[in-house]
């Protein structure tokens, strides 16, 4: 072990810890990862990644060697600097983020008496960090170091992000504390954002919310377009240009899902109401989403007139590529209302599955989903749909009618191929069909 390497418990064997132990290990820390379910430890400790996230395999399978796997907090925490949260915060009913996981981890921390740093990872809400340092004074643990150090990696990218990140956000109750954690980060080139805990807390859901209001705004330009006869992506294209504005989180589609922006939008959502505060922004936001979710409905309906017994196929079921995970998809509400509406649902994915999601059917191939099916509802972008004969998948279908979900495909080569193309906010290319 070299001389600035620590030893880190990561509580937490989801896709942040994993990403997180996994990187520090990367960058030479001793990392132990723990987790209470076992077995998806015996799983780690076989060599088999649980999730499904490029580059994580290949991360660990490469530090294994500085790497272990624990269900026990005393194995975890053993010569331990420093103790990583990476527990699930999900939204309770009320919408508000359950740090139940959280506060186990907080209460099961051994009574150390040597001067550790504890950083959450966890997205948590503004606040949190106090409440802690309290709990922690109140078992005579005031010695104990408290960082809000957010994460802010995405799905299908995370091992990059964690490597090659914006920033590094360090939000300390004291400065000793921030040193240790900026210390960890040494090899990673990127700005350090140094500030108290709550501001830390702050920027993790601000950045959230800052992006999923791009995505409404964008989604809410598109609908205007359709209806006034533009086309969306090129109304991207030329405000993304400005570098006030800037590209990114400008594709109009069929709405933001996945496990963090719907929780966090909830979550900022009651941290504002419960502290006497309507954010109104974020809950125009929200709405929005939810009513973009539905669109895709209305211009099936516009096509084939009443759906029932129709033979509907989705070509996507995670909230994005390169992803398995369908937590908050747009597919799953979207199969939802198309069941309500009576109608047959087929759906493909290559490599999310549609658990739990009762009345679909899943099948193997993109040429399967569309046989004899009456339309095609591209939900999730994945590279290989740009490779499909579009035109051979035409002629197998009932009702050549397709809804790009995503703007991914080229409408005049789908209208050339054969379909009754629809795509969002695409209104200057309809003249084609
Ligand atoms: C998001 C953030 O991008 C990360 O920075 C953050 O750390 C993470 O949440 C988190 O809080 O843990 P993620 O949910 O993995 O990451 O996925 P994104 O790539 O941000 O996409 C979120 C959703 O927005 C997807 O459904 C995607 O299809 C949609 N989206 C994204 C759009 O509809 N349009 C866009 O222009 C961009």
């Amino acid at each position: 072990m070299s001389e600035s390497a620590q030893r880190i418990a990561v509580f937490g064997a989801g896709y942040v810890g994993l990403v997180t132990g996994a990187c520090f290990a990367e960058l030479g820390h001793r990392v132990t990862v723990r987790d209470i379910l076992p077995d998806r430890i015996e799983a780690l400790r076989r060599g088999e990644v649980p999730i499904y996230e490029p580059g994580l395999a290949e991360i660990l399978a490469r530090n294994a060697e500085r790497l272990s796997f624990a269900t026990e907090v005393a194995e975890a925490m053993e010569e331990a600097d420093i103790v990583y949260v990476a527990v699930g915060t999900p939204p309770t009913y009320s919408g508000d983020a359950d740090l139940s996981a959280v506060w186990t981890v907080i209460d099961e921390l051994p009574a150390v008496e040597r001067r550790i740093v504890v950083a959450m990872k966890s997205t948590v809400p503004v606040g949190t960090g106090e409440k802690v340092r309290h709990r922690l004074a109140a078992r005579g643990l005031a010695h104990v170091g408290y960082v809000s150090n957010p994460e802010f990696t995405a799905e299908g990218t995370a091992v990059r992000d964690f490597m090659e990140p914006d920033r590094i956000v360090i939000g300390a109750f004291d400065e000793a504390a921030g040193d240790v954690i900026a210390a960890l980060h040494a090899g990673i080139d990127a700005p350090i954002v140094r500030s108290d805990v709550a501001s830390a807390e702050m920027i993790k859901l601000a950045a959230n919310a800052a992006l999923m209001t791009r995505i409404s705004f964008i989604n809410e330009i598109a609908n205007v377009c359709e209806a006034t006869g533009a086309d969306v992506v090129k109304v991207a294209e030329g405000i993304g240009l400005d570098r006030r504005i800037g590209k990114s989180f400008l594709r109009a589609g069929i709405g933001f899902g996945g496990s963090c922006f719907p929780k966090d939008s909830l979550a900022l959502k009651q941290l504002a109401a419960n502290s006497g505060y309507h954010f109104q922004v974020l809950n125009a936001v929200i709405e929005v989403n939810e009513l973009q979710k539905r669109r895709v409905i209305g211009k099936l309906v516009a096509r084939l007139g009443s759906l029932r017994g129709k033979r509907i196929a989705l070509l996507g079921l995670a909230f994005k590529p390169h992803t398995d995970d369908t937590r908050e998809a747009p597919a799953f509400v979207l199969a939802g209302r198309l069941l309500a509406e009576g109608a047959d649902v087929v759906a493909w994915d290559p490599v999310a599955h549609a658990d739990g999601l009762v009345g679909v059917e899943q099948v193997a191939t993109v040429e399967d989903a569309v046989l004899a099916a009456d339309a095609v509802v591209l939900v999730t972008e994945w590279p290989e749909l740009a490779e499909v004969d579009w035109a051979a998948a035409a002629t197998s279908m009932r009702t050549a009618v397709f809804v790009d979900g995503r703007n991914m495909l080229d409408p005049r080569a789908m209208h050339d191929a054969g379909f009754r193309y629809d795509a969002i906010g695409r209104a200057a290319s309809n003249g084609l069909t």
